[in-house]
């Protein structure tokens, strides 16, 4: 065996070991204070018709680099962000020839770690055709794992909690009610949580996703090793080819002792690159209203054949104008451009749907125009039905139409299986495609919402105008009776998992549980304390109002949509467990303002939440949002209750979730009205 080399994090509780074994094979393994979290894993590739890059090295040499930064979000769950970390390079050459040369590069912080290998130009070696890459985390134990299968061209799976021994993604073939679906391998997608037995908590995703394709865990259920199962083409042999020199995505693991530390990491964006774009002071941070809710309900439709088409001119404006009264900036508006006749169950969808051209009962310049006239902005929407050569073929006509009407910002969708056939939505093809999406976007001073996207991987710190994306079971799937819509411990578990990767569009604010008239088979199997408690759990920087506007309309609940904030100066999360429930306290960016949302699932549950990140010597306004008497997610889901105190930091707030339920708290400084009105809460 070779030397060991040996990194530890900044605060030294985590250590990474690194070596080649006696056949020359690269090796890692970890430790968090005395305990092993990785046993010996093995780092290499697979080529298409050329040897295999996993053993037969010798280290020609290795340094070790540190950095303790800190850099600002433009918009994000908090305004400064510290990047401290130790890093470990180590070069390899394969002592037979070709002699082939790699790098791998390992950055070791208190919240985690992530390496990548990198490819030095080097004679005889022009391109890489990887066939696999075999990178290893080798687990130390059973440990219960928040996983979703790794399908190659969706995310919108429910989570599933086994241990890994239980792990069985292809149970989750066939799912009937995805657009596109393809699961290989027993593999999952990224982030997958798990849980040890002493309680360790650990989070394995990828950061800094660039011409590359998708990494999915495959999973050994007898030695809970995982391995790197990369997303493929059926049109090519390889899964991924680059030109030398090139680097992979980092592959990380967050660790922490605790649940909450999970979110609270900063461990994917500080795996990218820094801001590419300069200022974005043209997106701004949002609440959205749009006309969307209507259609997943049936109400009305995309396509104007259907004699109920929901993009008028007319609607536009109603939804404009409810914005413009209730503090909301910005309106989407679906179904405004010609193909819906044709999107959905059609093989057939390339030079289907234009970008630029509105449905006749549309008016695109009114509509923009008397938005304008009220304060409020337009978000665009160009599904492109998983066609992207397309959407290619037209972006720069597409963005240049944004421009000038003063549009900035995109949903964007990819339903469907991708065209060309044998591409799928997480592979290095696609990877390219969003990525062009977001470069092309930015020149035109455009932000993109992504849906049916590549997962986040923290590229939103290199290109801010990556703001948002869906890449989860989104609110959309309670309209349509999946499954009985999603369970009340869906977002418990999503804020531990599919959050850890970044934004997400995840359309909360649903105000009329029970879906009537319209869609009275399903219903959202949260209480709507709950939904509002979303608005400050589930982070991204447009947050839609997702309800009709009639369902809000002198609702006294709906006040907390109004006042929440979308942008913030810092985040703390004060407990939770994953599955379970959490609770989250932000502070609003430029005010004074703290918001707190907690949500549980089916368990009813008490909790505490101490108000200590309040300013000393501060009174506070509390105005609290909760489940009301016999809250129920099913049985009594709009029984709600608000309450108003005058709090301070050294209050300990009592949150009492119903089954199902959570709470939503909106934190000001006290007037002296307040100070005379409300009793102190006790
Ligand atoms: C799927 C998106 O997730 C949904 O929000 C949208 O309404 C439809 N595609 C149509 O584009
Ligand atoms: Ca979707």
């Amino acid at each position: 065996m070779d030397k060991i080399l040996e990194i530890s994090s900044p605060g030294g509780d985590l250590q990474l070991q690194f070596t080649l074994t006696e056949e020359g094979e690269p090796v890692y393994w970890a430790r968090y204070k005395d305990t092993a979290i990785l046993d010996t894993s093995a780092l290499g590739f697979e080529l298409v018709d050329a040897p295999s890059l996993r053993a037969g090295f010798e280290m020609t040499d290795y340094s070790t680099r540190a950095l303790n930064d800190v850099w600002e979000m433009p918009w994000g769950e908090q305004r400064e962000v510290s990047n401290n970390y130790n890093e470990l390079t180590v070069e390899v050459r394969e002592i037979p020839p070709p002699n082939r040369r790699m790098r791998l590069i390992f950055r070791i912080y208190d919240d985690g770690f992530g390496f990548r290998y990198e490819f030095p130009e080097q004679e005889g070696l022009e391109t890489l055709e990887i066939a696999e890459e075999r990178t290893e985390f080798q687990l130390t134990g059973n440990h219960t794992a928040w996983w979703i299968p790794g399908d190659w061209d969706i995310y919108e799976h429910l989570y599933n909690e086994t241990s890994v021994s239980g792990i069985d993604a292809l149970s989750k073939r066939d799912h009937p009610n995805l657009a596109q679906t393809a699961i290989p391998v027993n593999a999952v997608n990224t982030p997958v949580t798990m849980r040890t037995a002493n309680g360790l908590h650990l989070s394995f995703h990828e950061a800094a996703l660039t011409d590359y394709s998708g990494m999915t865990l495959l999973v050994d259920n007898d030695t809970y090793k995982l391995t790197s199962n990369l997303v493929g083409s059926e049109r090519t042999p390889y899964k991924v080819k680059r030109k030398l020199p090139f680097h992979t995505p980092w592959r990380t693991v967050q660790v922490s002792p605790d649940a909450a530390g999970l979110i609270e990491s900063n461990l994917i964006v500080n795996l990218n690159e820094p801001n590419q774009l300069g200022d974005v002071e043209w997106f701004k941070p949002t609440k959205y209203v749009g006309i969307w809710w209507e259609m997943h309900l049936g109400k009305s439709s995309w396509d104007m054949a259907s004699g109920k088409h929901g993009a008028t001119t007319e609607n536009a404006k109603r939804y404009i104008d409810f914005a413009a009264e209730n503090n909301i900036g910005a309106v989407l508006v679906e179904g405004w451009n010609t193909g819906w006749e044709h999107w959905i169950g059609f093989e057939d969808r390339e030079g289907v749907f234009d970008f630029v051209t509105p449905y006749e009962d549309y008016d695109l310049e009114e509509v923009v125009r008397y938005a304008n006239e009220k304060g409020v902005e337009m978000i665009m929407h160009h599904e492109t039905s998983a066609a992207p050569r397309t959407y290619e073929q037209q972006l720069d006509t597409a963005y240049a139409l944004m421009q000038r009407l003063g549009i900035h910002s995109v949903k964007t969708g990819y339903v469907g299986k991708i065209i060309p056939a044998g591409e799928y939505h997480h592979g290095q093809w696609m990877v390219n495609h969003y990525r062009k999406v977001l470069e092309t976007a930015a020149e035109y001073e455009v932000a993109v919402n992504a849906h049916e996207p590549i997962k986040a991987t923290g590229i939103r710190r290199t290109f801010p105008n990556a703001i948002s994306r869906e890449g989860l079971r989104g609110q959309e799937f309670n309209a349509w009776s999946v499954e009985g819509g999603n369970p009340p411990d869906h977002l418990p578990t999503v804020a531990f998992t599919r959050m850890l990767a970044g934004p997400i569009d995840f359309t909360p604010g649903i105000f009329n549980m029970k879906l009537a008239p319209y869609k009275e088979e399903s219903q959202i199997n949260t209480t709507l304390a709950h939904q509002l408690a979303l608005y400050v759990v589930i982070y991204s920087p447009v947050q839609m109002a997702a309800d009709l506007p009639e369902h809000y309309e002198d609702h006294p609940a709906f006040e907390f949509i109004r006042e929440v904030g979308v942008d913030w100066e810092q985040s703390k999360v004060l407990n939770g467990e994953v599955g379970d429930y959490v609770t989250i306290a932000r502070q609003e960016r430029g005010t004074d303002r703290w918001f707190l949302g907690s949500i549980t699932d089916e368990q009813e549950r008490s909790l505490e939440a101490s108000l200590d990140f309040l300013p000393a010597g501060a009174n506070y306004k509390a105005t609290i949002y909760r489940d009301g008497e016999g809250a129920h997610w099913d049985e009594n889901p709009s029984a709600f209750l608000i309450e108003s105190f005058l709090v301070d930091r050294s209050t300990t707030l009592k949150l009492d979730l119903a089954p199902g339920g959570g709470t939503a708290v909106t934190l000001e400084p006290a007037t002296a009205e307040d100070e005379e009105r409300l009793q102190t809460y006790r």
